[in-house]
């Protein structure tokens, strides 16, 4: 298979915004041209020949890990993947980790808690390339895949409006900023106190393009209204297991059911990063219906994340 590869200007992808707005386009492309190439029964590329990249996860992942790990063989390499036990530990300095890795692989993909963490490992090193494959704060590799699936659905997300619905946790922050990056509308709705922090609802407000517009909220039935696509996620992310119990009291009216997608209106399509809590943060009535497009957000966790490594491999 012969593509044209344009190149990532950061080292890193920390966040949606190590993307300029024509760099997360060009992803999304190249994912497109990946996901036909493999449904065409040709799912090999060969930028990654000979290489190995890393898979580093501190949590738990189905989607990311396996994911990644395909893609990579598809492109060609293949990974190696150190025990969290010894990688940030504090077996060794995290920046010592960074330093013997990028002696032996190109990439690594990392799933660890602050994106403070992130920031200080992926500094350690200055030609090994970090990708985020979830942080506390951020969690971009699932925005693009989220992106994909919009376009495939719409052709172009432009005008559109987008309504998460729950807790302003990392895939709310990446999905705003990925959204109006390329034009879609906004809306958050969370319970006071659950809201985007100040400094990643400002990031969202500084990569609005097209007139885009991002406003946040307390009230599920009047943001979902008119909406074209209903996004939720775990009412209680990794970490916060312990206070399921309490967080799932106050997250109750912010459950995405079958009466919240009538509000949205009869073309809405519902969203989900998964994993789902069904009975939770939606119903199983919702997830399985016609307008739940979960499974193409998952599959396109491959196809993205090969645009991505394809991407940084690029010279
Ligand atoms: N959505 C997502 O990141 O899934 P995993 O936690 O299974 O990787």
């Amino acid at each position: 298979m012969i593509v044209e590869l344009p190149a990532l200007k950061s080292k890193d992808f920390l966040s949606i915004l190590d993307l300029n707005p024509e760099a997360l386009e060009q992803a999304l492309e190249l994912a497109a041209v990946f996901k036909s190439e493999r449904v065409k029964g040709r799912p090999h590329a060969h930028v990654l020949e000979g290489q190995h990249v890393a898979l580093l996860f501190e949590k738990p992942s189905l989607r990311t890990h396996s994911a990644f790990t395909i893609a990579v063989r598809e492109l060609g390499g293949d990974v190696i993947e150190p025990a969290s036990d010894v990688a940030f530990s504090g077996r060794e300095s995290a920046s010592d980790v960074a330093r013997n890795l990028e002696r032996w692989v190109p990439i690594v993909v990392v799933r660890t808690f602050e994106q403070a963490r992130l920031e200080r490992f992926a500094v350690s090193s200055s030609r090994m390339r970090v990708i985020n494959a979830l942080t506390d704060e951020e969690h971009p590799c699932q925005a693009l895949a989220d992106m994909q699936a919009l376009i495939e659905r719409w052709g172009s997300v432009k005008g559109r409006t987008m309504t998460y619905v729950g807790d302003g946790n990392n895939v709310a922050a990446s999905l705003a900023q990925a959204s109006v990056m390329l034009g879609m509308h906004v809306r958050l709705a969370t319970p006071e106190g659950f809201e985007l922090n100040a400094g990643l609802a400002e990031s969202v407000t500084r990569v609005v393009r097209f007139g885009a517009t991002f406003t946040q909220g307390h009230d599920p039935v009047a943001a979902v209204k008119g909406a074209d696509a209903v996004y939720t996620d775990a009412w209680a992310s990794m970490g916060q297991e312990a206070d399921a119990e309490r967080r799932a009291g106050i997250f109750r009216p912010f459950q995405v059911n079958a009466a919240l997608m009538v509000a949205a209106g009869k073309d809405a399509l519902f969203m989900h990063c998964l994993p789902a809590h069904r009975g939770l943060e939606v119903t199983d009535e919702v997830i399985d219906s016609p307008a739940s497009i979960v499974f193409d957000q998952s599959e396109n966790r491959l196809h993205t994340q090969k645009a991505l490594l394809a991407m940084m491999s690029a010279r």
